[in-house]
């Protein structure tokens, strides 16, 4: 086996590396894998097709392995851990090889790494990929970014392991720069946000309605089949059903309430923060996840603080749910919009030199938040790529508005009801601030000049003005 070579290699053989390199030796492609536990190097040569694949522990090993000039993708812990993979290939690379960064990393290290190695004469691309380990497996969305003559060498791969939809692989250069790594973490930030939400929804519906676990199953089962059909809805039905193999009951009623994350959310809060760009479901869900990790206080508050009788008991449950779905749809937009947003002002910002279109077209699928109504959004971009806002697109605003009264009234109820549905009442007061010509900001205006001399402009006269308050 000593004439082996790969077509590409990759670091980090855990599963979704492995399952990523199964899925290129599908399609045809030889493969190297380098990864310090030999446990899962032979994993890798025992589950990929005989003569396609060849594994290491060795760093020095594996790079010999794999075709010059270089392809090496890496997979492995966002953080030092990259850079320490990186530290570790590098007296075995040679100029004109080229790293691929897959995994979740921020957006300024793949900066800083892209200016470290091509100061090395190496080439670096901040690749996002989406679709856990079984997209990994069968098709994930590949998200890249960095120069485009460094993606045309790893566009073979990418399209043939990328998810395919009727329009195509879901891989495409996105921009320049960490472009790749900065849409994977506002995809990120937007997963974050509608899984929020579908919990809210889960709390209403069964807190305050009383629905049972399986009717909630087919509640959401039929909903996925509508304009709501999505990655997330489909994995909720199912939780929705999956027995405790424990002991009786669903898994789901098993399950602490305490939600861990790896940053990609706060990451995209923090950035929204810095260009001044609102994302509130996004930072809901965040605070949400940061809420739900606060047990014992909670335990310890709950019980000094009554809460009110759910107001939701006894009503229609046909209306309820119609309001439910309604308010889904309208908040799953809201996401969309602000996440695509934020990915516009920071393309402007960064240079980045993002297509909307492209972006929602390659989350079409593989990734964690596929979802139908990415096709109207996609058309909504592809019709008017210079569209400063989703809400601002002839499609969406009908389709939009048609779900705000149903939200509102949904909303009434959980407040009534005291559930707490944060990421979808932050949906609401963003639309209403959206779509309000005129805000209550005159008076925090004001209050800075009062206090501050801050000054202000006015309504009727151009210019800038400061008054004596006192
Ligand atoms: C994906 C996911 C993935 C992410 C997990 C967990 O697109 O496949 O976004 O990259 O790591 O969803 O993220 P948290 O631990 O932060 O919830």
């Amino acid at each position: 086996m000593s004439e082996f070579k790969a077509d590409f290699g990759l670091v980090g053989l855990g599963v979704m590396g492995r399952n990523l390199l199964l899925n290129a030796c599908d399609g045809g492609f030889a493969v190297a894998g380098l990864d310090t536990d030999a446990a899962k190097v032979a994993a890798l040569e025992r589950e990929a097709p005989a003569g396609r694949a060849m594994g290491s522990t060795d760093t020095f090993a594996f790079v010999k392995l794999v075709k010059k000039p270089r392809t090496i993708l890496l997979l492995v812990p966002a953080g030092d851990a990259t850079d320490r993979a990186i530290a570790d290939l590098l007296p075995h690379l040679e100029a004109g090889d080229l790293l691929v960064d897959a995994g979740n990393a921020h957006f300024s290290d793949t900066e800083r790494r892209m200016a470290w190695l091509n100061n090395q004469g190496l080439h670096f691309m901040g690749t996002g990929v989406s679709g856990g380990a079984r997209g990994a497996r069968f098709g994930p969305s590949i998200m890249p970014g960095g120069n485009r003559e460094d993606y045309e060498r790893v566009r073979p791969l990418f399209e043939k392991i990328a998810a395919r939809t009727e329009n195509g692989p879901c891989a495409a250069w996105l921009g320049h720069g960490a472009a790749g790594h900065y849409v994977k973490m506002v995809h990120n930030g937007i997963e974050y946000g509608l899984m929020q939400l579908i919990a809210e929804i889960y709390d209403l519906l069964k807190g305050a309605a009383g629905l049972d676990n399986h009717e909630l199953h087919l509640l959401f089962r039929s909903w996925n089949e509508g304009r709501l059909h999505s990655f997330l809805m489909e994995i909720t039905a199912h939780i929705l059903q999956f027995p405790d193999t424990e002991g009786p009951g669903l898994l789901l009623d098993k399950i602490q309430d305490k939600a861990q994350q790896k940053g990609t959310g706060k990451w995209t809060s923090q950035h929204a923060l810095d260009l001044g760009i609102p994302i509130p479901t996004i930072d809901a869900a965040v605070a949400m996840r940061g809420l739900s990790a606060l047990k014992q206080q909670r335990l310890a508050a709950s019980a000094k603080y009554e809460k009110p009788v759910p107001h939701l008991s006894g009503m229609d449950v046909e209306r309820l749910s119609g309001q439910a779905e309604a308010a889904l749809y309208f908040a799953f937009l809201g996401t969309y919009a602000q996440g695509l947003h934020l990915l516009r002002e920071a393309s402007r910002e960064k240079g980045f030199d993002l297509d909307l279109a492209t972006i929602a077209g390659s989350w079409r699928g593989g990734c964690i938040i596929r979802a139908q109504l990415l096709e109207d959004i996609l058309s909504a971009y592809a019709a008017e790529p210079g569209l400063q806002h989703l809400f601002l697109s002839e499609r969406i605003a009908g389709q939009l508005a048609g779900a705000v009264p149903a939200t509102r009234e949904l909303l009434q109820a959980a407040v009534r009801s005291g559930i707490p549905a944060m990421a979808l009442s932050a949906t609401l007061a963003y639309f209403d601030a959206w779509t309000s010509g005129r805000l209550p900001l005159n008076l925090v205006q004001a209050q800075r000049d009062c206090f501050g001399e801050h000054s202000y402009e006015r309504v009727d006269r151009e210019g800038v003005f400061r008054t004596n308050w006192h």
